[in-house]
């Protein structure tokens, strides 16, 4: 899906249809034919007239995301025909709605499928009577900031076996030549060199060698460093504490915080960001066999901590505890510090599917970063952390365990169990992302289609681009 943009009278543009976004069929020139029909121009309600070259669109609100979603909803239309091109009047909807919704929209994942369909090359022309440089800069940032969404659903998508650390590093490499990042690539050798062993652990029992991928995008005169750290389970089977069989479906989804990371780095240079940005990546695969970890074992993450494991399921946190000290270790004066992880059943549970938990010591922080979601059309909300639940995560016989003594409050423990990886001076800087919910929904909602959304890259690209201003 092509979207442009031109500074014309829609009048004057060519195309096979024009899209009119309305609340309301009353003052409509088809008012009677739509009638007729029974158009009522409510959310996510559409209507293709062929002979009047219109496509109408229901949308009852002027936000982002009804917008969005409309647009989404007509270009969908379009794309059942073989037309090629469609028009639409900016007047005072918003661009970053029109071009995220159009492109988001239109996405498809058909890398399986036998017959795949060809791309009808079709076209939105959004036309404008001033292209004032305000909205040319929003025009041009958000077909980055949707082709980024697209990137890290592909990634999601793709399954375990075409998808496994090495792939995610090689993926990782392309990224980097694209937009002249420095990378690092580590094996497990490194892994266990540097004591990097809750890490390791998980992926032991895999044929596939555990990858630690460190992107880093370092522009002169950074305003500010920031790190973004992601999970990587290319595949979670559970583990010796192994998945029952509906819900290991969908697993490959569990490298879906890794791949927002990915994808907002393939986009942090296009951007011309003014920001020291690093992206570092656990990818490993948690799969059972001989020499898989256990349930009893005791390990040793990077800060020194030991761990007592009651549940190899609970292996989102083992990786990002290493990866996480990982990241304090070698890079200094960090002022944001934010991790993505498909971490826990009981985020999507107590929050729904298609909103994020954001946790943290933060409030201000917490606060900036669900607003900042909010904003960039990404569902977010915060989940407290406090001292009881804390004591539920205390070990007998370890530092901490990797599983609560509660049924309660998974997504918050999950949470806690994190906090122990971040060092003092971090404390306030760090936010945790749980995207297990919006990450990989199996039905289509909105401008998001069956499969991955690519959670987590819209927000964490606004949250950038407000402390480049
Ligand atoms: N990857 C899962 C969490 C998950 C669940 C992501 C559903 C997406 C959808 C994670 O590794 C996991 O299995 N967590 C356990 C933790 C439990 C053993 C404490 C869970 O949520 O059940
Ligand atoms: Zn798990
Ligand atoms: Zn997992």
């Amino acid at each position: 899906m092509k979207v442009n943009i031109v500074e014309k009278d829609i009048k004057k543009v060519k195309s096979d249809f024009e899209i009119i976004l309305t609340n309301s069929i009353e003052k409509l020139k088809d008012k009677e034919i739509l009638e007729n029909l029974g158009f009522e121009a409510k959310d996510e309600s559409v209507i293709m007239l062929t002979e009047q070259k219109k496509i109408y669109v229901g949308c009852e609100e002027n936000t982002y995301e009804a917008v969005a979603i409309a647009i989404a909803v007509a270009i969908r239309k379009l794309k059942t025909t073989k037309y090629k091109a469609a028009k639409i009047d900016l007047d005072d909807l918003d661009v970053k709605a029109l071009v995220e919704g159009a492109i988001l929209g239109a996405y498809k994942f058909d890398k399986y499928k036998s017959e795949k369909k060809k791309d009808k090359k079709q076209e939105l022309i959004i036309c404008t009577q001033k292209l004032t440089k305000d909205i040319e800069k929003r025009y041009e940032e958000s077909i980055l900031i949707a082709k980024a969404v697209n990137k890290t659903r592909d990634m999601v998508n793709t399954t375990p076996a075409d998808f496994y650390p090495e792939i995610m590093a090689e993926v990782a490499k392309e990224i980097a030549k694209e937009s002249d990042l420095e990378i690092r690539v580590e094996g497990e050798k490194y892994l266990e060199k540097n004591g990097m062993n809750a890490m390791l652990s998980v992926g032991r029992a895999s044929v596939h060698e555990s990858k630690l991928i460190h992107l880093s995008y370092k522009p002169k005169n950074a305003k500010k460093k920031v790190v973004l750290v992601g999970k990587g389970l290319t595949y979670d089977s559970g583990g010796l504490s192994l998945k029952p069989a509906d819900y290991m479906v969908t697993m490959k989804s569990d490298k879906s915080g890794a791949s927002a990371v990915l994808g907002v780095m393939s986009t942090v240079a296009k951007l011309n960001l003014p920001i020291e940005i690093h992206g570092i990546v656990g990818a490993v695969e948690n799969m059972i066999g001989g020499d898989a970890y256990k349930p009893d074992d005791v390990l040793k993450a990077k800060n020194g901590k030991t761990i007592e494991i009651r549940n190899t399921d609970a292996e989102g946190r083992l990786v990002l505890a290493d990866c996480l000290c990982y990241a304090q270790d070698e890079i200094k004066d960090i002022d944001y510090i934010f991790d993505f992880a498909t971490l826990t059943g009981a985020c999507v549970v107590g929050l729904g599917e298609y909103t994020t938990g954001i946790m943290g010591n933060n409030i201000n922080l917490k606060r900036e970063v669900v607003s900042k979601a909010l904003e960039a059309g990404e569902y977010a909300s915060s989940l407290p952390f406090n001292r009881f639940l804390k004591k539920a995560i205390k070990s007998e016989i370890a530092d901490i365990c990797n599983i609560a003594n509660t049924r309660y409050g998974g997504s918050i423990t999950a949470g806690l169990f994190l906090e122990n990886f971040i060092y003092d001076d971090n404390k306030q800087k760090w936010v945790h992302f749980d995207i297990a919910g919006p990450a990989y929904v199996e039905k289509e909602w909105g401008y998001n289609p069956y499969g991955a959304s690519g959670a987590g890259v819209r927000m964490t690209l606004n949250f950038l681009k407000s402390l480049a201003s």
